[in-house]
């Protein structure tokens, strides 16, 4: 079986842009792919401590992560579900990275432009070198797939970049070592379906985020259903009824954003939305949305609040996810360092 890694960042306010363009599609994978899904709290750190806000906060978002993780029907059992700290590899191997990886590749990334914004002297230099430890985090297991939200591509082909650049220079050694042409895979990213990019609800041209101040924008997974309905209802639209064709949407961010959810939470696609509800009113359309969104996400944000009320049973997966995941780990750190010549 070939083998997906992806991550979640314990930041809160976990979103419908994160469950479906990420943490639906892990669950959908888990049969047909040997899966690790790890709570990626190294990457989680990087920006100010005010923004990530401190011990108590880091450790209620890792169990929260978790929970969406399971509540989502990801089984830890099939699957490796852990936390990022706690196998020391991923900060290994991102060392070994920060020295592949070149300064012009980084300056390239856009997600540090915009997270760092105007005043660049007081980002943290963990937020600089993000990409790096992600690579590491996809390449520490060898993965060959990661599902990931269209705003991580950029991330995935400085993945293959890293891989591609450590596979030459020690070409020689990956060879001695009996390992032959290449050690790391390029790996492939997974993009897709009609919600690889879940915009905000108040503003068709920025995407859904974590960060946004309005809590309107965006649907938080443990958002009850009354929540969820008035988000919906207050979404904006634009005064045309809904297209028949997906030509229809073309220049319409806001239309297109709300069919694209309704056909990912229903398993179809914007077209087969376009056909049922295509000619109608938005209101109808929204009052259909409603009742989807609830019925899909109702029973998640139940369940995360139910496994976070009592966190032993979270933990315990977390401590039995990492022993597995460092058995791994462990075996790729060795190699490494003996490709790279690091006396053991
Ligand atoms: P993060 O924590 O910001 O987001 C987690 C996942 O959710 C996806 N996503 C979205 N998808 C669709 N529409 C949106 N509006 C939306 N917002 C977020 C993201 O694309 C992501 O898949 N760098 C990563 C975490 C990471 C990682 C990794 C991922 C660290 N190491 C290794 C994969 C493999 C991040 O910040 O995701």
């Amino acid at each position: 079986k070939q083998r997906v890694f992806s991550g979640v960042q314990p930041t809160g306010n976990l979103h419908l842009g994160n469950y479906l363009g990420a943490i639906k599609r892990f669950a959908e994978l888990q049969d047909s792919f040997d899966c690790i899904y790890c709570v990626v709290d190294l990457h989680a750190i990087t920006p100010d401590m005010r923004v990530w806000g401190g011990p108590a906060e880091l450790s209620r978002n890792i169990r929260e992560v978790t929970a969406a993780y399971l509540a989502a029907g990801i089984d830890p059992t099939k699957n490796i579900v852990f936390n990022q700290s706690q196998v020391s590899g991923h900060a290994e191997l991102a060392w070994v990275f920060n020295c592949v990886a070149r300064l012009g590749w980084l300056n390239r990334m856009t997600q540090f432009k915009e997270k760092a914004g105007k005043d660049r002297e007081n980002a943290s230099v963990g937020l600089y070198a993000y990409p790096n430890l992600m690579a590491a985090d996809i390449l520490l297991y060898h993965a060959t797939h990661v599902p990931v939200g269209e705003d991580q591509k950029q991330h995935i082909e400085l993945t293959r970049d890293i891989a591609q650049k450590f596979n030459n220079d020690f070409a020689e050694s990956i060879a001695a070592n009996g390992f032959g042409e290449a050690y790391f895979p390029l790996t492939e990213p997974l993009i897709g379906g009609p919600a690889a990019r879940v915009m905000s609800l108040r503003d068709g041209s920025k995407k859904m985020s974590k960060s946004d101040p309005s809590d309107l924008s965006r649907i938080n997974l443990t958002d009850d259903a009354d929540a969820v309905a008035s988000k919906i209802r207050k979404a904006k639209t634009d005064p045309e009824p809904l297209p028949t064709e997906l030509d229809g949407l073309k220049g319409r961010p806001e239309a297109e954003n709300l069919v694209g959810i309704y056909a990912a939470l229903s398993g179809t696609g914007k077209e087969e939305v376009l056909a049922n509800y295509g000619g109608g009113q938005f209101s109808t359309f929204k009052g259909a949305l409603v009742e989807l969104a609830v019925d899909r996400l109702g029973p998640i944000g139940g369940e995360m609040k139910r496994l976070v009320a009592d966190p032993g049973h979270i933990d315990a997966v977390l401590r039995d996810g990492a022993a597995r995941a460092r058995a791994i780990a462990d075996v790729t750190i060795a190699q490494v360092k003996d490709i790279v010549g690091f006396v053991r």
